[in-house]
């Protein structure tokens, strides 16, 4: 009888090393026949500033492209710059993210933008003391106008393009006229970072988790004539959704107060930091490439600067933030949203900026 026990013990254990060997044979095939995506190529320009060093990591990371996306990174920046962005890229090395395949410092446009497929454009001209706007406007159309035949003709040729320097909408525009090759709808600029400090205003109010507030719109240019509209806007609470303006239940602060805030949240930052936001900056960098790359979430819509085709009687020829949602790598504006008279105005007075903006920096091309 214990003959009989230990005989069936030992067969049970042979089955079990056997399945055991069986099943590791097997996840070692399926690790091997795991196909690695290709790598993306990431260009970023101003990589030495200070949004290039909060931005690089986090798109080494996974962050703008997701954590199963290997990218390649090409840094521009100036030749004044140029030992400052070779620490940064030491730095990325030493950091060894996996994700990153291969990273390229470079003060030449044209290896900087050679087979790019995404170009995020934080390099540009700050407004120093006593400078014209004029002035300033004149040296980033320069700028723009030669990074955009850069990337024309040395990016691949579905290049996706977010512009982050200011005056971000209208570098945007001069990169579209210089570039026009590149589809219009491939070139962006970005208001995410509004979108998301408006978000941000309305969860500290109603003390909700930011998540918990969606389809906030920043209308217009990225300056403080910006329209930040919370008209339908939603709001998760214990009592189920609710439109933001229901559950705050306070029109004065909303009309006036919040959006102050948001539109001057760039000049607070400065005030507390003596420098401009550079971590926030590069956030909302990734989420406006993230959701145009990989889409966004259902029944939600985001705000991005984008080249106006006439919706909402917002005259087309401006880069102008509207409502989007992301699908398969392209964005389109949200139509039929009600727009109430206070909006109107609002919209009409930033896109009425933006006018003004091309003007002055169509004159600096004359002047060019
Ligand atoms: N759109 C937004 O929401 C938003 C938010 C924050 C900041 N910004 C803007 O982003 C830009 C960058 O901000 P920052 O804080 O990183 O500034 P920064 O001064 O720290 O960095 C800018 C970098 O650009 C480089 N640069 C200048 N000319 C260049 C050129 N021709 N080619 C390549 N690089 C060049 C500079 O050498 C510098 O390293 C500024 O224009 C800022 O106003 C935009």
């Amino acid at each position: 009888m214990e003959q009989e026990y230990i005989i069936l013990l030992q067969k049970i254990l042979v089955v079990l090393f056997s399945v055991t060997l069986f099943w590791k044979i097997i996840k070692h095939i399926c690790g091997l026949l795991v196909i690695e995506k290709e790598p993306v190529t990431v260009l970023v320009t101003g990589a030495a500033g200070q949004i290039g060093y909060a931005l690089l990591p986090m798109i080494a990371r996974g962050v703008m492209l997701g954590p199963d996306q290997p990218v390649i990174i090409h840094m521009l920046d100036i030749e004044p710059a140029a030992e400052a962005l070779n620490g940064v890229k030491m730095e990325l090395i030493d950091a060894a993210f996996p994700l990153l395949k291969d990273v390229v410092a470079t003060t030449d446009v044209v290896e900087a933008c050679q087979g790019v497929n995404i170009a995020v454009m934080v390099g540009g001209f700050p407004r120093k003391e006593g400078m014209e706007r004029k002035d300033v406007m004149s040296k980033n159309v320069s700028i723009y106008k030669a990074q955009a035949s850069a990337l024309e003709q040395h990016a691949a040729p579905d290049c996706k393009v977010l512009v982050v320097a200011n005056p971000a909408n209208t570098n945007a525009l001069i990169l579209k006229e210089f570039a026009p090759s590149i589809p219009e709808k491939n070139i962006t600029c970005l208001t995410r970072l509004d979108h998301n400090r408006a978000l941000g205003q309305i969860s500290e109010k109603l003390n909700v988790h930011v998540s918990d507030v969606w389809n906030v719109i920043i209308w217009g240019n990225h300056s403080s004539t910006q329209y930040p509209d919370i008209n339908h806007a939603t709001v998760k609470t214990t009592n189920g959704e609710k439109s933001v303006r229901d559950a705050i239940a306070n029109d004065n602060w909303l009309n006036t107060e919040f959006i102050t805030t948001v539109q001057q949240r760039g000049a607070t930052i400065i005030k507390a930091r003596k420098l401009s936001s550079a971590l926030s900056a590069a956030s909302a960098a990734c989420d406006h490439i993230r959701d145009w790359v990989l889409g966004t979430p259902k029944g939600t819509w985001v705000s991005m600067g984008v080249y106006s085709d006439g919706s909402y009687g917002i005259q087309p020829g401006i880069m102008y933030s509207f409502p989007v949602t992301c699908e398969k790598g392209q964005w389109s504006i949200v139509n039929g949203l009600k727009i109430d008279e206070l909006s109107r105005e609002k919209m009409d007075a930033t896109a009425k900026e933006l006018m003004d903006e091309k003007t002055l920096a169509y004159s600096c091309l004359i002047d060019d």
